[in-house]
């Protein structure tokens, strides 16, 4: 799960693909990381532990890390949140194989229609609700497909 600073969407994504994970005992590994290094070695943003909180998902233990292109070996799947976030990972590819691991995450809800995550950071409390409710479907996709 990829976003730009690894404090807002995807250590949200990774939250809650955890607690799928952990709650309908599935066989799968998840990890989260952000193309920037603002905010490397924090913890998710307040806001996105609120709200996260309120949806009884626990982000507290993440600590943001910077993607990096042995990642593409690590994982099967990377999920970016935006256009911009898949141009930056795009950019760290070196081969057709890892290019084809990257995808948007609501592609995984909403097929084919290239939707983006937007980045609730500067915007309002809201926001991070709308975020919360358009990841967590997406990640049920991936959870139970
Ligand atoms: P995220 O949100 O990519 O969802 O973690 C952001 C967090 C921080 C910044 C931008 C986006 N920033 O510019 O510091």
């Amino acid at each position: 799960m990829v976003c730009l600073g690894n404090i807002c969407r995807s250590p949200l994504a990774e939250g809650i693909m955890l607690k799928l994970i952990k709650e309908n005992n599935i066989n799968m590994r998840v990890d989260s990381a952000g193309t920037s290094n603002f905010h490397v070695d924090e913890a998710p943003d307040k806001r996105t532990i609120a709200n996260a909180t309120k949806h009884e998902v626990d982000l507290k233990h993440l600590r943001a890390r910077q993607f990096k292109t042995s990642d593409f070996d690590k994982f099967d799947k990377i999920f970016v949140m935006d256009k911009s976030n898949m141009a930056n990972v795009l950019a760290l590819a070196t081969n057709e194989e890892h290019k084809a691991k990257v995808d948007l995450l609501l592609n995984a809800s909403h097929p084919n229609q290239d939707l983006e995550v937007p980045d609730p950071y500067f915007g309002g409390e809201q926001g991070f609700e709308d975020v919360f409710q358009m990841v967590y479907k997406a990640c049920q996709h991936i959870a139970f497909a």
